[in-house]
């Protein structure tokens, strides 16, 4: 996940892991899993409030790539924890069974 620093701090990545989330409730999953870099304060504390929790993984390394504009992007390797967090009382997205469902719109 990333957000362009602009625009940090005004809900967005919260915004987007709920949509995940939404998402995978909706096709059915019972959770969601991510790795985050151990030094990684700000993506840690997100996940946190979000209700996330350590999956008892020892940490380990992990290849990366950073999304880049302009072809800055890199790759890499970090140390990362891995976090879950179990979908109960999330709420399915309406949208991914809305696009396949009602066809009696489209018949018009
Ligand atoms: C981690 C990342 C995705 C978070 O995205 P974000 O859009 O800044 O996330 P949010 O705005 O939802 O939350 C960030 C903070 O802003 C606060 N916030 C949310 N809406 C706000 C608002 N309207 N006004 C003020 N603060 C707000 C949140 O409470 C949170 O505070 P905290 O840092 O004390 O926990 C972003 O920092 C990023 O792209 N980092 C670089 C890439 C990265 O590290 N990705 C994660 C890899 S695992």
């Amino acid at each position: 996940m990333f957000v362009l620093p602009e625009w940090r701090n005004r809900g967005v990545g919260t915004a987007l892991l709920e949509a995940a989330e939404s998402a995978a409730a909706a096709r059915g999953d019972q959770g969601v899993s991510l790795a985050v870099s151990t030094g990684n304060a700000a993506a840690r504390r997100l996940y946190t409030r979000l209700g996330y929790a350590d999956a008892g993984v020892p940490v380990h390394r992990h290849a990366t790539t950073e999304p880049g504009f302009d072809s800055d992007g890199h790759s890499g390797n970090e140390t990362v924890i891995d976090l879950v967090k179990r979908l109960d009382g999330v709420a399915a997205a309406a949208w991914p069974a809305a696009r396949g469902g009602d066809r009696s719109r489209d018949a018009r």
